[in-house]
């Protein structure tokens, strides 16, 4: 297994391209199934999680044809086109949908289209526990007979899914985009109430818009889908990452140098732009992109809490904790989306980080520095909080089990050695 060597203590100063979104590219891939003609989807992210969701596709008879390389100046976003015209399986099978549980993302649109879907629950996963119940009650009230069968949902709407008004007891992202490919090739008309707002799901309805669905609301909370008797083919360019920006707008700040992230938007992060000035670090649109450097002050410490969209997202919970772990003062992260989710505590404890935790708050007290260390990744958000933890801290880190790294993050050695990061990968 590959491991990340950092050689820490350098500031990173430079520009950096951000990605397009990994939570937006998913659901956008899967929605070719929705048409038999081409959906041709650019600024595609080079990532395990993207081919993961191109294997399960063309398993299932999508065709896909990679157009090459699109832009310059280190930026590589891929076109796909994508077109389901052939014979569709409509089975998506335990050995994919096991190795990422955004699969689940197919059920919607194969249901709509063809009247069937089975899917495998994800991974390690049994409804009450890691869920999708969500994602069922809402197609069972669109007229999906449901049945759960070794291990797999066979869900069927025999005469087609018809309109509904469905209120999410609670705010999922993955539901709402399942629901909202669902009711494009549904009966009537659906409204989606308690829907997410991220800026993922504002990409995937903006691209069904532009197959031809018609949707209102779209960034808001209520969502109102007139189901249509057929899509059709689309170009459609991805959003920016956000997480990925202020994954990189944290490294600037612990490492006290500037990055501009090229291409990224301050309206996909605003929370995490208010946190991140809160603890003294200067953030700026600028030049085509964001512009962040820590304030001549210092870091200091902030409480934050997880929420859905508009408020701070749970995938960058981990890097803020790192940015806390070297601010002044204490602070305290509240969890709120995900029960389980301080992994990467006990590995930045180890690089000399004081955190407490606390059901799902820690409290996180500043360190003067930290310490390089040997440490593990657990998780994709958990793993680059070690990077990042690694590139603020004196000495050496060694980061091993990266392949967590590579589901969301592209060619993150190479985009910061770019700015002067020492850091390496050293293949098994
Ligand atoms: C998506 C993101 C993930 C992010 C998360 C929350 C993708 C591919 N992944 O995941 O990076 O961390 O949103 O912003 O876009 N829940 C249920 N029943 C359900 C569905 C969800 O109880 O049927 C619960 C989950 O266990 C969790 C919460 O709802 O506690 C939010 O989950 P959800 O928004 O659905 O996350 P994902 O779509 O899986």
């Amino acid at each position: 297994m590959d491991r990340i060597l950092i050689r820490g203590g350098k500031p990173l100063n430079g520009t950096i391209h951000i990605s397009g979104a990994k939570n937006a590219a998913l659901p956008l891939m899967a929605a070719s199934l929705l048409t038999d003609e081409t959906l041709s989807l650019a600024n595609l992210p080079h990532l395990a999680d993207i081919s993961t969701m191109a294997n399960l596709l063309s398993e299932l008879g999508v065709t896909i044809g990679m157009n090459g390389e699109a832009g310059g100046g280190g930026h590589f976003g891929r076109v796909f086109e994508l077109q389901a015209d052939g014979p569709i399986e409509t089975t998506a099978p335990y050995d994919l949908v096991r190795k990422m549980r955004a699969s689940v993302l197919v059920l919607g649109p194969l249901l709509a289209r063809f009247g069937r879907a089975r899917v495998s629950l994800p991974g390690g996963c049994a409804i009450g526990t890691r869920p999708v119940d969500l994602h069922l009650k809402a197609l069972a009230q669109m007229g999906a007979e449901i049945e759960l069968d070794e291990g797999y949902v066979e869900a069927r709407a025999p005469n087609g899914l018809k309109g509904a008004h469905i209120v999410f007891p609670m705010v999922t992202v993955g539901g709402t985009e399942n629901l909202l490919m669902a009711a494009a090739l549904a009966d009537g008309e659906a409204v989606l109430a308690n829907a997410a707002r991220e800026p993922e799901v504002a990409d995937l309805a903006h691209c069904l818009v532009a197959m031809g669905a018609q949707i209102e609301g779209i960034g808001s909370d209520t969502l109102r889908i007139r189901g249509a008797s057929a899509l059709h083919g689309a170009s459609y360019s991805v959003v920016p990452d956000r997480i990925e920006t202020g994954t990189y707008a944290v490294a600037a700040a612990v490492t006290g140098g500037e990055l501009l992230l090229k291409g990224s938007r301050l309206d996909l992060i605003s929370s995490v732009v208010d946190v991140l000035r809160g603890t003294g670090v200067e953030v700026s649109e600028a030049d085509g992109g964001i512009r962040v450097r820590q304030g001549d002050e210092g870091l200091k410490g902030i409480d934050v809490m997880t929420e859905p969209f508009p408020g701070f997202p749970t995938d960058m919970q981990a890097q803020m904790m790192v940015l806390m772990s070297v601010a002044g003062g204490a602070s305290m992260i509240t969890e709120t989306i995900f029960e389980n989710r301080f992994m990467h505590v006990p590995e930045l404890a180890r690089m000399g980080a004081q955190v407490n935790v606390h059901g799902s708050s820690a409290i996180v007290r500043g360190v003067a520095g930290l310490k390089g260390a040997q440490v593990m990744a657990t998780d994709l958000r958990a793993s680059v909080s070690l990077v990042l933890a690694g590139l603020a801290a004196s000495g050496e880190t060694e980061i091993s089990r990266v392949y967590h790294l590579d589901r969301g993050y592209e060619r993150i050695e190479d985009k910061l050695a770019a700015c002067g990061a020492d850091i390496e990968r050293v293949k098994a």
